[in-house]
């Protein structure tokens, strides 16, 4: 079962949950649901409040690595992605390392969000 470990200098200590696949939550719904306050205003990928750091752990390739449209532009706009660095990524169907909690759906896999 996946897990989602989220550490922030706001907690007192790291926190680890289990993320049934097919769930479709969002990260930020997750933190939510497990008491975890992420900053967010809009929750529709718009404002950038929720930017986290995604570090994918264990042996599995990353697989939530596709980007809404509105991720994209926000992370971009808010200078977390370079265009450039997107670019690669995209060419190489990577994942990029600041992501929106309220848009990056959890799928089969353990990530650390830092927020
Ligand atoms: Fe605004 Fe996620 S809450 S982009």
């Amino acid at each position: 079962m996946p897990t989602v470990t989220f550490s922030s200098p706001k907690m007192r200590r790291d926190l680890t949950v289990y993320a049934p696949a097919g769930d479709r939550k969002s990260i930020l719904g997750v933190a939510r649901e497990h008491g975890v306050a992420i900053d967010c205003e809009c929750q529709k990928g718009e404002c950038g409040s929720c930017t986290v750091e995604v570090i994918h752990i264990g042996n599995k390739p990353p697989m939530a690595v596709h980007l809404t449209e509105k991720e994209k532009l926000t992370l971009l706009t808010s200078g977390k992605l370079a265009r450039q660095e997107f670019e690669e990524l995209e060419l190489l169907d990577l994942a990029p390392r600041y992501r929106l909690a309220c848009q990056y759906l959890l799928l089969d896999e353990d990530i650390v969000v830092k927020f």
